[in-house]
């Protein structure tokens, strides 16, 4: 067997947002499929990183109130957390805004330009003027042009399903001011797919050889009869990312550094530990370059990743690997029923990440069909594959072979001939069929191989009762031998469930003393004795899936979901839903009446330490509203200015009397409260917005 030599990476997940079990479908496909390369001795470096910039990453920031970078090195640490806790086990685990990345962003840049690749073109856009920025298609919302739906996004109704440009919508905001936007033009930078070069490339690259899957292939023919667009790579100042070198205040759009991001995670990798970079990324490289990507981001990878690559004097990918969606209970993942499940609530719950990884498995197949999690089969085939089917095999015999045999395993008959160990014999028939099975990613079917297995070893344990025999002496030594053939086969199937389930292979390895790591050459080693059994793993209970989808209601107002497929095609999507939820609309703004007022009167409440009683004049009308003001402010001081106020707030009955409204006052983590003043020309009653 020669040795393989593999780069492989995931999806650069975004840097705003929490991992879910959406992802985790990739993450638990991508490590699988590694783990099991490694075991079969192969050489494996597998890479991934957060994918750190772009408008939303920005915003996001800005509304935190930390820097972007303050906010992409938190994220980092719960992305790491959570795939540690899900044990996917990267080579590195890196960040797209590095110097490597940026580095080869440039390095990629000038590649293109020189192979006149790259084209400037004027561009008009919409624009927020009171932001100063131009405004993505998702951070632009107001009435579909052709329903006149309120509230639509700029690139598709959700109430109808139209598509259209965000100069269509009818009565414009900008999601990030509420400003009615102002188209603007201005420069931009295009990669030239469109250039004959390019797709006479991508035509061949993408139907000429095994890359893809057979539905990639044809749904890539589709965008090509479409024709393909030149790609715009250029985003204007204020964005967070990579700014172009010879263009100031224009900035790489974030899924240009985005997959030049695996790079960036592989260089950082191969300068720490002494891989030989070139060897996997060079033009004309003998080594596989392999990509796990999610169906909606094939765009991306099979037609500008493969281009920039050619044509910038890399090689191109051996293959990418691309998957479907998780749906759950046959639906796609909400927030309001709970099912957006994130992989750290997962874990907050207790549940053992290995019931994941199996139950993935047992579903995923080499192709871009939609996986279902159903929560009922995910407890029912946990508990009775996982627990009742593998586990019990031991579990029912180590006791017996501990008790009665001293933990020594029968190891004399094992060696006199193959009839003794029948069972043995029948794991060890499987492992071509799981063997290829792994490779080509059928998990499915190499679990199904799995779990036939186990339920023949143990109708065998059922009908031969060993707890029975060990009660008659001359059962010994068939007894001795059938338990240690048993426990030898478990021990062939504990290197098939290996690459799924990492930990409990460990555990099992310190209990029969296996060489690790896991080789799959070690296969045939035979083991001569066993240590006490320890509980492997334990059984779920349907509760604990109820507290979990408890646990991730959101009981807010869902952000919209989408309907329309081209929406996957806009990865700033979950960027941009992410921001939306956390804010309000223009309309939402407007119900609040803020208005001038001055205090005409203020005076202690009497029995109250912190309230003050003021009498307001709002502009013709008078108000009395009581704020816990006193410990920083002196009565008499006050009476005269002006300041701010909520006027609409319903009146509130508090104990010491009616506050009519409220009196707005900044504070912070320390003490003291500081009443708002407007500039001076604004009277009583005026309007705040
Ligand atoms: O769709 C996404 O979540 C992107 N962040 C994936 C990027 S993959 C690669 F190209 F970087
Ligand atoms: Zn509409």
């Amino acid at each position: 067997m020669s040795k393989r030599r593999i780069f492989v990476t995931s999806a650069l997940p975004y840097a705003n947002g929490a991992i879910h079990l959406g992802h985790l479908v990739e993450y638990i496909q991508t490590d699988i499929w590694v783990r099991f390369q490694r075991m079969q001795g192969h050489e494996v470096h597998y890479c991934c990183a957060d994918d750190t910039h772009g408008t939303a990453i920005m915003l996001r920031a800005e509304q935190a109130g930390i820097t972007p970078e303050a906010l992409i090195a938190r994220v980092l640490k719960e992305h790491q957390r959570d795939f540690a806790g899900f044990h996917i086990e990267f080579d590195n685990y890196y960040t797209t805004h590095s110097e490597e990345t940026r580095k080869l962003s440039e390095a990629f840049y000038r590649k293109l330009k020189a192979a006149r690749l790259m084209e400037v073109r004027p561009v008009e856009q919409l624009f927020d003027p009171l932001k100063q920025m131009f405004l993505p298609d998702r951070f632009i919302k107001g009435d579909c042009p052709k329903c006149g739906a309120k509230d639509q996004y700029g690139d598709s109704c959700e109430e109808c399903g139209a598509t259209y440009s965000p100069t269509d919508l009818k009565n414009p905001y900008s999601v990030v001011s509420g400003a009615k936007p102002v188209r603007k033009s201005s420069d931009h930078h295009f990669f030239k797919l469109s250039d004959r070069k390019c797709r006479e490339f991508l035509e061949k690259w993408t139907q000429e050889n095994e890359h893809l899957q057979r539905e990639a292939k044809n749904k890539i023919r589709e965008w090509f009869d479409q024709g393909l667009n030149d790609w715009d790579i250029s985003r204007d100042a204020p964005y967070f990312g990579f700014e172009i070198p010879d263009a100031p205040g224009k900035y790489f759009y974030v899924w240009l550094d985005a997959p030049i991001g695996y790079f960036g995670s592989f260089r950082n990798l191969a300068d720490r530990k002494k891989v030989d970079y070139d060897a996997y990324t060079r033009d004309g490289a003998k080594t596989e370059m392999i990509h796990f990507i999610g169906k909606d981001i094939l765009y991306f990878h099979a037609l500008f990743w493969p281009a920039m690559l050619k044509f910038s004097g890399h090689r191109t990918p051996s293959h990418l690997y691309v998957h479907g969606f998780l749906t759950v209970d046959g639906e796609k993942m909400s927030k309001s029923r709970g099912t957006f499940i994130t992989a750290g609530s997962y874990l907050e719950q207790g549940l053992d990440p290995e019931w994941l990884r199996y139950y993935y498995a047992a579903k995923l197949g080499p192709t871009m069909e939609d996986i279902d999690l159903s929560l009922d089969d995910f407890v029912a085939r946990v508990n009775s594959d996982l627990v009742g089917k593998y586990v019990n095999i031991v579990s029912r015999c180590a006791a017996i072979l501990t008790k009665q045999f001293g933990g020594k395993l029968s190891s004399e008959v094992f060696a006199r001939d193959n009839t003794s160990r029948p069972y043995t014999m029948i794991a060890y028939g499987s492992e071509n069929v799981i063997r290829e099975s792994l490779d080509a990613r059928e998990y499915g079917k190499a679990i199904r191989e799995i779990m036939r297995v186990c339920d023949l070893i143990n109708q065998r344990i059922d009908r031969d009762r060993p707890w029975d025999l060990a009660k008659d002496a001359s059962k010994c030594d068939y007894l001795h031998d059938m338990v240690s053939d048993c426990i030898n086969a478990f021990r062939i199937i504990t290197y098939y469930l290996a690459p799924v389930l990492p930990k409990t292979a460990d555990n099992v390895a310190a209990l029969l003393s296996l060489d690790t790591p896991l080789r799959w050459a070690d296969l045939p080693k035979a083991i001569d004795r066993i240590s006490p059994y320890k509980h492997l793993m334990t059984r779920i209970e349907p509760r604990r899936m109820r507290a979990l989808i408890d646990a991730n209601k959101e009981t807010l107002q869902p952000a919209p979901q989408s309907h329309s497929p081209q929406r996957h095609a806009h990865h700033e999507e979950h960027a941009v839903e992410t921001v939306a939820a956390n804010t309000i609309t223009i309309d939402d703004f407007n119900k609040v009446d803020l208005r001038i007022a001055r205090i005409v009167n203020a005076e202690p409440v009497e029995g109250a330490d912190k309230l003050l009683r003021l009498t307001l004049d709002l502009g013709g009308e008078t108000k009395t509203m009581l704020a816990g003001i006193k410990p920083a402010y002196d009565p008499e001081k006050l009476k005269g200015r002006l300041t701010v106020v909520v006027a609409n707030i319903a009146p509130r009955k508090m104990k010491f009397g009616v506050s009519e409204g409220m009196v707005l006052a900044a504070s912070g983590e320390g003490p003291g409260f500081y009443l708002l003043s407007p500039d001076s020309g604004a009277q009583p009653g005026m309007r705040v917005k």
